[in-house]
């Protein structure tokens, strides 16, 4: 059996800041509640027009990983493409990127799995390249959230945490049993589907035509809908499960954790499961301050900063661990 290896990382996120003070122009918000609930000081919107799509942030974060891989575009054997905030219905992202990177007729997969999306892409390429099936699988988290938030008062228990902003990650057979991913495991529970999610449109219950036929200005079922404490209750238990699964499943304990990365939902649980497993600055990487919640984006973004700051080296155990929509959850646990 080969092994799996993470051997480039890239991210890219929109030029245009959004701080709180500016979202407080729009909606009734503040500063001080935003930094205090979640810890974000501000996040990146794609400016609407200026071209760049969840697809193209995407690219330009693969092109990063590519290049720092040591590969050639023409060496990737297949993509995994997780999303939330697609270009389109249909078809996903995945082939736009084998068209916009001008790559072979490799297979491309799209994941739906909101915030724990990464986890998945990860684990769907680490199992094609530990299976001996591909040698280089581009991996790709990208979210452009901005243009489909609730911007108004109403909406503002979830548009204030969402940011735009695309990761990407090459991982590559490695002959080396030593280093690189160790396991991943994931869960869902879809008894909580609504509690974070977005309903319309889709076939299940509202269709574009329904919206447009109904023509409401008070329907909010096509903007994303947050039961937040309820969110925040569950994440803090099975972000805390799942990076303890990842590590018994290796003999390993929460004092051999080099780097955790979680997904950046809220500073607030990324300091939870800091102080449950009494770990100390160092071990924990957060960027959410500065991006907000990029949801698949998150992971690939926190890692590529914590990866270019020097906080990742070789030898290093590093945990992901992401918990979302669905509910989904999951982890990975890498030897650098
Ligand atoms: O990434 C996927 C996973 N997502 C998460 O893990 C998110 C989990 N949840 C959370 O992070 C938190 O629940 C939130 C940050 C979303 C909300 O924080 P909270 O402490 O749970 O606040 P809340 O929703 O209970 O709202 C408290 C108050 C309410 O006012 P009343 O009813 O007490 O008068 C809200 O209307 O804060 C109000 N509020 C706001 N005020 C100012 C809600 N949003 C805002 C806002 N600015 N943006």
């Amino acid at each position: 059996m080969y092994n799996s290896k993470i051997t480039g990382l890239g991210h890219y996120v929109p030029e245009n800041v959004v701080t709180n003070d500016d979202l407080s122009k729009v909606m009734d918000t503040n500063d001080a509640w935003i930094q205090e609930r979640t810890g974000i000081k501000e996040r990146r919107h794609v400016v609407k027009g200026d071209g760049d799509t969840t697809t193209t942030m995407g690219v330009k974060a693969a092109k990063i990983a590519i290049e720092r891989a040591g590969i050639d575009k023409d060496d990737i054997d297949f993509i995994v493409f997780a999303t939330l905030s697609p270009d389109y219905y249909f078809p996903g992202p995945g082939v736009l990127v084998q068209r916009d990177l001008g790559i072979k007729t490799v297979g491309a997969l799209d994941v739906r799995n909101q915030c724990s999306g990464f986890v998945y892409a990860i684990s769907v390429a680490d199992q094609y390249i530990k299976s001996g099936m591909y040698k280089n699988v581009l991996v790709i988290g990208s979210e452009l959230h901005s243009h489909g938030l609730d911007m108004s008062t109403r909406g503002r228990g979830v548009s204030v945490i969402f940011g735009d902003g695309a990761g990407a990650a090459i991982l590559s057979r490695a002959e080396d049993t030593d280093t690189g991913i160790l396991s991943t495991h994931l869960h869902s529970e879809g008894q909580h589907a609504e509690e974070l999610s977005l309903i319309a449109p889709g076939m299940g219950k509202r269709w574009v035509t329904d919206i447009i036929e109904e023509n409401d200005p008070n329907d909010e079922s096509y903007f994303p809908y947050m039961n937040g404490q309820f969110v925040f209750k569950n994440a803090v238990v099975r972000f805390s499960e799942v990076i303890m699964e990842g590590l018994q499943a290796n003999n390993l304990e929460v004092s051999d954790i080099d780097m955790l990365v979680p997904h950046q939902a809220n500073l607030r649980i990324s300091q939870f499961i800091q102080k449950k497993f009494k770990l100390n600055d160092d071990q924990v990487f957060n960027n959410i301050m500065k991006y907000g919640n990029t949801t698949a984006a998150s992971i690939p973004i926190a890692l590529t900063e914590a990866w270019e700051q020097g906080k990742v080296k070789k030898g290093d155990l590093v945990v992901l661990a992401a918990f979302g929509s669905g509910f989904t959850w999951g982890s990975v646990v890498i030897k650098w």
